[in-house]
């Protein structure tokens, strides 16, 4: 049996897959657990004992009390965001922390004028606005291609800072009032604000990359923990209805600088049905009871902003895209129990194009995939109750039909059910590390 090494878990839909569940529960067996990409847009939700716990930025690993975690270059901090979450985890006393947080120096940081400009241009936008989580992910990204950010490391020269704030400021503040009507910030302001954090943030710097280096050559286990999922990829999603960092597997390697060799195993998180939070297109949703019902047993509200996610059929088609892009070696398919009930379950297995042709895998690209009609086979639903099943065995017949189905179609096997939102409440066919 070949032993996988370090595992990569990515949302292989449009985000909110149950990464933090999996992520939590596959942290028993690792050495370290890595955010890669993305920053606190992301919500990720892990349940122990009935204990919920909601992670943005800090990797899903944490609860694991004697685990280190890491965030790699390619995250953008909030440090605001990140003392909160802090805070919030020492007050439900999850021990040292800080103490097991390790921050790369090269993060760009998310400060105040991120998070103006993003909340002005989706309101000047009105209609045709992305629906972003409104903090600042995607100025902050442009800060970091334009090599323009405060980045983590900097805070050790606040007349770095100071030079570097004032020159983005005088950008920002222009946008701000003369396109976006919105009030403008004061340098003085910002300067405070990173002056009340930044000593809670220096401690936590390391050479991420050096020590993750380190422990692979050691032999130790790392798993990196993806936030989003395939379809809002920069690249690879629904353009431009997507976020601004690239959530594929791909990304881990340069997103926590380790060599793409280190990078052993794909675990693709899939949710049973799908769920898009936010603008763009979403070619199986459902305004019928059907989704309404789906909506109602997942508890499909989203973890950061509250908003309520569209729930619609399962997509094999997107799914496909998503095991081409990411090289999925395994997938994991979660919220099985959110389908118990339904009578006739329908899974896309293509779409019919606007010139009348046909295609069995997702077009990139909002205005392409708006094009798509899906193409629907039906498959007999279950009665019997999935939750909280912990064996394969355990599975209604239909249910168990329902994943073959999504297997054989899709082409990547299954290793793991989730039947419920704790901890416990999973199913295993085959162990990522072991596989
Ligand atoms: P993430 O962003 O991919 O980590 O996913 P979220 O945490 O934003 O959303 C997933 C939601 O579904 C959370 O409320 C989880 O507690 C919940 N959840 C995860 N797995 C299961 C499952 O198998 N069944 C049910 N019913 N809920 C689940
Ligand atoms: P997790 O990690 C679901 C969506 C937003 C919006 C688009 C751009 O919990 O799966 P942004 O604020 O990133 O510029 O918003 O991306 N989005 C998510 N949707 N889950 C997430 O994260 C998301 N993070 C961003 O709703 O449509
Ligand atoms: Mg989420």
């Amino acid at each position: 049996m070949v032993m996988a090494q370090n595992v990569v878990v990515v949302g292989s839909q449009w985000g909110d897959e149950g990464k933090g569940k999996i992520v939590d529960w596959l942290a028993e067996q690792c050495d370290g657990v890595v955010r890669f990409q993305g920053g606190h847009n992301a919500g990720h939700t892990l349940v122990v004992g009935g204990k919920k716990t909601i992670l943005r930025l800090i990797p899903s690993g944490i609860l694991h009390e004697t685990l280190d975690c890491y965030i790699g270059s390619g995250v953008v901090v909030s440090p605001e965001a990140l003392l909160g979450e802090i805070d919030e985890l020492d007050a439900a006393g999850v021990k040292n922390v800080a103490g097991r947080l390790k921050i790369a120096p090269t993060c760009p940081l998310i400060l105040p004028y991120h998070i103006a400009l993003d909340q002005a241009r989706e309101a000047s936008k009105g209609e045709g606005k992305i629906g972003t989580t409104g903090r600042g992910i995607g100025p902050a990204y442009e800060d970091k291609v334009a090599r323009r950010s405060v980045r983590a490391g900097d805070l050790r020269d606040m007349a770095l800072v100071a030079e570097k704030v004032r020159a983005n400021l005088a950008l920002y503040n222009v946008q701000l009032e003369h396109l976006h009507g919105a009030a403008p910030l004061e340098f003085d302001s910002v300067m405070a604000v990173i002056e009340s954090f930044r000593a809670r943030i220096l401690p936590m710097l390391a050479d991420v990359s050096r020590t993750l280096y380190d422990k692979i050559q050691n032999g130790e286990r790392l798993l990196f923990e993806g936030a989003q999922g395939t379809l809002l990829d920069i690249d690879c999603g629904t353009y431009p209805f997507v976020t601004s960092s690239n959530c594929v597997a791909g990304a881990a390697s340069a997103g926590a600088g380790v060599p793409p060799q280190a990078l052993d195993y794909v675990l693709g998180i899939v949710k049973a049905y799908t769920t898009r939070v936010g603008s763009g297109p979403f070619p199986t949703e459902l305004f019928d009871k059907v989704g309404a019902g789906l909506a109602k047993r997942g508890h499909e509200f989203g973890s950061v902003t509250g908003r309520a996610r569209r729930c619609g059929w399962f997509d094999a088609a997107a799914l496909k895209r998503a095991i081409q892009i990411n090289g999925i070696s395994g997938m994991c398919i979660t919220k099985l129990d959110v389908m118990d009930g339904i009578d006739e379950i329908k899974l896309c297995v293509g779409y019919t194009l606007p010139d009348g042709s046909t295609t069995n895998i997702l077009p990139f690209g909002a205005h392409e995939v708006s094009g798509c009609t899906p193409i629907y086979e039906t498959l007999p639903g279950w009665k019997e109750s999935t939750v909280g099943a912990k064996s394969y065995d355990a599975l209604p017949e239909n249910a168990c039909r329902y994943l073959q189905r999504i297997e054989e179609v899709c082409g990547a096997p299954i290793a793991i059910v989730s039947t419920g939102p704790d901890r416990d409440e999973t199913i295993l066919i085959r162990h990522p590390f072991e596989a």
